[in-house]
């Protein structure tokens, strides 16, 4: 096993790929229009960046196996973030600066390259350390390691060799490498910051100090940190490990929280105004954004935290969830789904004022749209025997889906997400890929990422409310 954990892609047997085949050809809890990998696991969105008039997007694989083991950067391109094109690994860790796995990091799109910032990792006696490190892709869609790497050799002094995932913006002429990391004295977690005028010299600049009026979440470990700007606001997002739950927020194994405010990279200040749990589900982690973006800020994530999946049984685990349109309305940031917004689907619509409206269902690919909702509101999709309910009731929202537990008894973190809102529901947008439900109210003011595993049998969509008012209600199934 820990021979086949630290093995990389180029080392695969004939009768691995056979294996890899057969699993990739499997289509059993596979989403249709959400990425997953051909086999083996996948966790976070890499080097997410528009570059020669494409989307490129990686991910961390690992393509031995549905655990955590050697990772890789899978490559993907899109002309549309619908339809995207698989290109295998690309940054395959075969080198000493890298040995345990190439983990997350992401691209900056500069000067007609494509930098991509990633951490080398490495685990030897004393524990464990790091590298950050650079690749540039082409116009070709190759993918070279930088030939002097590592770019930033371990880890600065303070810090365990817990220091990854870069992430790179460009403030005035200078290059800014935000890097998730754990402090040595109290094992807490930061974010930690290093300047360059010329994206191959880096210097440790410190720790970016995260100001808040109110008390501020804790943890041991801050992941994937991301900054950008939307309508104004600088937004920085990462993803904290050892939070503690906090009313109906953190209720994960890890959660990610996003913050609105103002960073001065002078004095390495963020001022928070307003911050909060990004999503509000049970599945969402260590998202990142689009460099370069030609039109609106582009978020996605690895839809999960879990690698103990009913999925794995098929040789694969985990999947992204969709590409996420971001806007700030009224100091909060709100999340749409990107693709939904094709042609390819069949719509169905009907107005409804019944109170109780059935719908049997063809397949469980879909998006279903309801306007003019009623505020407490009651939908549950469901087989014989089984059902999963997503409900509004005087402004609280409960997502169950204890029936669909696919944790271990000991499990923790429950089934059920609740949340109590300060606004009226209008409207609510859910996208269901055979796996995966994402659930968006209110034009994503809130959102909520769910997997679970369904049995292949009938499923029903029941919508229900307490009134008899006029209710828009599109089904639309996904036929690519
Ligand atoms: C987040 C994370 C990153 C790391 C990567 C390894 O899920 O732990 O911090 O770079 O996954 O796969």
């Amino acid at each position: 096993m820990q021979e086949q954990k630290y093995k990389t892609i180029n080392l695969a047997t004939a009768s691995e790929k056979i294996k890899f085949n057969e699993i990739e050809n499997s289509s059993e809890l596979r989403p249709l229009f959400h990425i997953t990998p051909p086999h083996g696991l996948l966790n976070d969105p890499n080097g997410f960046c528009f570059f020669n008039n494409q989307f490129h997007l990686f991910y961390q694989w690992f393509p031995f196996g549905t655990y955590h083991g050697m990772k890789h950067w899978m490559h993907l391109t899109s002309s549309d973030l619908l339809n995207w094109q698989e290109h295998g690994s690309k940054i395959t860790p075969t080198e000493n600066y890298e040995s345990h796995g190439a983990y997350s990091g992401g691209a900056l799109v500069e000067n007609n390259n494509a930098y991509l910032f990633y951490t080398g990792n490495i685990k030897n006696e004393s524990g464990r350390d790091a590298n950050q490190c650079l690749a540039l892709l082409d116009e070709t869609n190759t993918v070279t390691k930088y030939s002097a790497n590592p770019i930033v050799k371990s880890v600065p002094q303070g810090y365990t060799g817990h220091v990854r995932d870069p992430k790179i913006v460009k403030h005035n002429d200078n290059y800014y490498m935000l890097l998730g990391a754990q402090r040595e004295a109290d094992l807490s977690g930061v974010i930690i910051i290093y300047q360059s005028k010329d994206i191959l010299n880096w210097e440790f600049k410190g720790e970016l100090n995260l100001q808040c009026d109110d008390a501020f979440l804790t943890g041991y470990m801050f992941e994937c940190p991301d900054l950008l700007r939307v309508d104004g606001h600088d937004v920085l997002i990462f993803s904290p490990q050892g939070t503690e739950a906090d009313g109906s927020r953190f209720h994960n194994r890890f959660n990610v929280i996003y913050c609105l405010g103002t960073i001065n990279f002078e004095q390495l200040t963020f001022k928070i105004e307003h911050w909060d749990e990004l999503d509000r589900g049970f599945d969402f982690y260590a998202p990142q954004t689009m460099a370069n973006t030609p039109n609106e800020q582009t978020l996605i994530a690895w839809a999960g935290t879990d690698e103990d999946l009913p999925s794995r049984q098929f040789g694969w685990v985990n999947c992204l969830t969709l590409p996420r349109t971001l806007s700030v309305i009224n100091h909060r940031l709100y999340q749409q789904p990107k693709i939904l917004e094709s042609d390819s689907f069949n719509k169905i619509s009907f107005k409804n004022n019944n109170n109780n409206f059935p719908i049997n269902l063809e397949q469980l690919s879909f998006l279903l749209e309801i306007e003019n909702t009623d505020k407490n509101i009651n939908i549950s999709l469901s087989t014989k025997n089984k059902h999963l309910t997503f409900s509004i009731l005087d402004r609280e929202i409960y997502l169950d889906r204890s029936q669909y537990n696919h944790h271990p008894d000991d499990w923790q973190y429950g089934n059920i997400r609740h949340h109590k809102i300060d606004y009226d529901i209008e409207n609510i947008k859910i996208v269901c890929d055979q796996s995966i439900l994402e659930i968006y109210l209110n034009h994503g003011r809130d959102v909520f990422t769910c997997l679970f595993f369904p049995e292949n049998e009938e499923h029903k969509l029941n919508i229900s409310r307490e009134e008899d008012t006029e209710m828009d209600i599109k089904l639309n199934y996904l036929t690519i």
